[in-house]
């Protein structure tokens, strides 16, 4: 095997409709982001992952770990995990530098972006390029560790990108767009934790399985109608459903004041529809607005003290990169 330097990339991405009821086996759509996580593996003495701008080093558990016990143990296990996925035979240790232009339990993806790039990083250094779904396989032990029971859309939508249906256990389908669709994506300020959120749902649920069922089943049938609306650029009513499913995001408590908020300013401001984005309990909320309204959306939610960026929705293929040294 080839002993050299390597980069791989992890893209953020946005749910557009579904979270919380993929984990219990309904479908999702979502869509891959521009930001991401760039990842570059070379040889090393030692195994040992960098993250920046997060200032955090690690290596994997055990003999030799540069954090202290307990400091970064999700990411140093994480880590290890990483490591032993790489093929049976694979011999010699790795230093991966990962840079990340996302930020951090803001609903977008910042983890299974991470553990992508640096899996696939990890790979290409020993000359092994993972397809997408190979590589989306690998990162959900990655994203295990940090979310417990993920259903899997984060790490699928970092390795392949793109506007996706997501449903456990089924393979990802692409949702082709007949033109691409502009959202606002508007960070509230507040961290969400995607492992807090997701037991919050899994106690109700263990109080209530009949009446979150019903959610989860309006939730799948918000889905089904989205990806039509979707495929055939349909934005207002888009919005609609947008709204539909923030109320049933909200009857499983993972909304928040702020994130509440921040979506009734975007309506009044014109937009088609708001929601949260991802587990809430903060990050993201998204925004589907008329063209001409972007800019009194996007000023309104600024004025509130939201950190705002525009994505553009579109079909794409995951691109490799492989920059053997
Ligand atoms: C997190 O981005 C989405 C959730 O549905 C959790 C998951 O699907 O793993 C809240």
């Amino acid at each position: 095997m080839v002993a050299s330097a390597a980069m791989a990339t992890g893209r953020g991405k946005v749910i557009l409709f579904g979270e919380h009821a993929v984990v219990y086996g309904h479908p999702a759509l979502a869509a891959g982001i521009a930001l991401g996580v760039e990842a570059e593996a070379s040889p090393a003495p030692e195994n040992l992952l960098t993250v920046d701008p997060w200032g955090v080093q690690v290596a994997p558990p055990g003999d030799g770990a540069l954090q202290e016990p307990g400091e970064h143990a999700d990411l140093a296990e994480a880590f290890a995990a990483a490591i032993a996925s790489l093929p049976e035979g694979t011999d010699g240790a790795t230093a991966v530098r990962a840079e990340v232009a996302l930020p951090a339990a803001a609903g977008l993806g910042a983890s299974a972006a991470l553990g992508v790039a640096v899996i696939g990083a990890l790979h290409e250094r020993f000359g092994v390029t993972l397809s997408a779904e190979a590589l989306s396989h690998k990162a959900q032990a990655w994203e295990r560790v940090f979310h417990g029971n993920a259903s899997g859309i984060d790490n699928h939508m970092a390795a392949h990108g793109g506007v996706a249906r997501f449903q456990k256990g089924k393979p990802l389908t692409p949702v082709a767009l007949t033109a691409p669709i502009r959202l606002l994506v508007a960070h509230s300020g507040e961290a969400g934790s995607t492992k807090e959120m997701v037991a919050r749902v899994a106690e109700q649920y263990a109080r209530n399985q009949g009446k979150l069922e019903k959610v989860f089943s309006g939730i799948a049938a918000l889905v089904d109608q989205g990806e039509l609306l979707l495929q055939r650029g349909d934005c207002e009513p888009l919005g609609e459903l947008m709204q539909l499913n923030q109320a049933l995001l909200s009857a499983l408590m993972v909304s928040t004041a702020r994130l509440e908020g921040l979506c009734k300013s975007a309506l009044a401001a014109g937009a088609f529809g708001a929601k949260l984005t991802g587990a809430g309990g903060g990050g993201c909320v998204i925004a589907l607005c008329p063209a001409k309204q972007e800019d009194r959306v996007e000023n309104a939610l600024t004025g509130e003290g939201a950190t705002t960026f525009w994505t553009t929705l579109e079909h794409h293929r995951r691109e490799r990169t492989n920059a053997s040294a």
